[in-house]
């Protein structure tokens, strides 16, 4: 049995008021489009596809090959958006999964048992459905006296007494393909002037065909998104969601409503996450850490008993044991080895710091690399820059840089090297020699053992 399922992300978004369309809004760092992608890609067999309309280019380029698209030129509802994509579907499969674009929070195990009752019952649609108080707008599940579905009514079309129903139509459906299309075409105008997908659940009943209402998973998977305050509010529905998952895997939180983990984040056990903390992007944390308060890491690599405190990472890689902070900032390329230790506001960018170097204080590292057990002294620069080019810095094992050298690269400094205070080096420093002065001078060759 084929499955495709059918976005639909055409509409305009009006209530959010907005330039940029609904679907790109982002939730926890990923347009909104991009979860029911997720869900696609975990519950159907074939390419989603995506239809669009309002700013159709822009989702296209999000999108980019992770779907086929059909393009609904004019927004006349949901029904006849799923009519834009008959041509790329009659024929080629055999049910189609239908998501509104703006329901993030969807679980892919309510999909597959969307899918499960219409193969169970070889009905020709099946429901998501939610029982709440809260309507926020919602479509009516209207139930016959025996409890078999008979219509879903539109609350702008609703009568007094269906308004006070509290089952609701999530915006997920399941359909067989052969059904469907013809069903789309006896879909009559709405009073707003739409094509509604669904008016095709009376069709169905009117035909006497068995239609499907399937409780979903989790209240919270209904939360969809119309306005910036629904945004907001599914935000911290998914916060909370995220955040359990990860305490229930072993990972301690200080303080689950500001600490911010993004979906494609993993957490090793035994670590703990302290206030205020952001993991985001393909951030993967290791086992024992203490991360935060107050930390942004974004795709880094962090590994296990680390501590980072107050500080900013971004496309990094820590080693084990590597400590930082507070106020560290490590850019793009930076690899601190084990035991490193960075302290507060130190920077790091395009580097490598070897296992067990230290840098206590106020020191910027760029384009270098450095061995192990260097000590970097409080307000080390490598001067990488000469306002054209980056310049390369190689610093060998167990070199002291004294407090305040600059390094002007490009530039070597040889193994076990050693820099006054205050040093301005500009001439490669041969291993074991101790250089100081601006411009650095030999001062003496060290003696062995010293
Ligand atoms: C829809 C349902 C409603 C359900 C609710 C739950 C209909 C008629 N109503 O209402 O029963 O309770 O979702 O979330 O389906 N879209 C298009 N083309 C269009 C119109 C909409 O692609 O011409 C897309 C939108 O981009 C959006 C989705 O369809 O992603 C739903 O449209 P929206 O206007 O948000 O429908 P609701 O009023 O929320
Ligand atoms: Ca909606």
């Amino acid at each position: 049995m084929k499955t495709t399922t059918v976005i639909l992300a055409a509409g305009q978004g009006t209530r959010m008021l907005s330039s940029t369309p609904k679907v790109l809004h982002k939730l926890n760092g990923q347009p909104l489009i991009w979860y029911p992608l997720q869900v696609a890609a975990r519950t159907s067999s074939e390419r989603p596809v995506v239809v669009v309309g309002h700013e159709a280019d822009a989702v296209r380029k999000f999108v980019g090959d992770k779907a086929d698209f059909a393009v609904q030129e004019q927004q006349l509802g949901t029904g006849h958006a799923v009519q834009a994509a008959e041509s790329l579907l009659a024929g080629k499969t055999d049910r189609i999964i239908v998501i509104n674009a703006d329901l993030p929070l969807l679980l892919p195990e309510s999909i597959e048992r969307l899918v499960s009752a219409c193969e169970a019952n070889n009905a020709p649609v099946s429901i998501l459905t939610v029982r709440m108080d809260d309507s926020k707008g919602f479509g009516r599940v209207i139930r016959n006296d025996d409890g078999t579905v008979r219509a879903i009514v539109e609350e702008a079309q609703a009568s007094e007494e269906q308004l006070k129903v509290k089952e609701f139509n999530v915006g997920a459906y399941c359909f067989s393909v052969d059904w469907l299309f013809p069903a789309l075409r006896r879909v009559k105008l709405s009073p707003k002037g739409e094509y509604y997908l669904t008016d095709v659940i009376e069709i169905a009943v009117q035909d006497g065909l068995p239609v499907q209402a399937v409780p979903c998973t989790h209240p919270d998977e209904a939360m969809g998104i119309n306005n910036r305050v629904h945004l907001a509010q599914s935000e911290a529905a998914l916060r909370r969601r995220i955040n359990e998952s990860w305490m229930l895997a072993g990972v301690t939180m200080t303080d689950p409503d500001s600490t911010y983990i993004g979906p494609e984040v993993t957490i090793a056990r035994d670590t703990i996450i302290e206030p205020n903390t952001c993991l985001r992007g393909k951030t993967v944390i290791g086992e024992n850490c203490i991360i935060g308060p107050n930390s942004i890491i974004e795709d880094c690599q962090v590994g296990n008993r680390c501590k980072v405190v107050a500080s900013m990472l971004e496309k990094a890689v820590l080693e084990d044991q590597v400590d930082i902070g507070p106020f560290g900032h490590l850019r793009k390329g930076a690899h601190l080895a084990s035991g490193v230790h960075m302290g507060n506001f130190g920077e790091v960018k395009d580097s490598y710091l070897g296992p067990g170097t230290k840098m206590g204080h106020f020191s910027y590292i760029g384009n270098a690399n450095i061995g192990s057990d260097v000590n970097i002294g409080a307000g080390t620069i490598t001067c990488n820059f000469d306002g054209v080019n980056k310049h390369p810095t190689e610093i060998g094992d167990h070199v002291f840089i004294g407090s305040d050298t600059m390094l002007v690269a490009p530039i070597v400094i040889g193994e076990g090297a050693r820099t006054g205070a205050g040093s301005v080096v500009i001439h490669n420093v041969t291993e074991n020699s101790v250089v100081v002065g601006v411009p650095a001078r030999l001062l003496r060759k060290l003696d062995e053992g010293e």
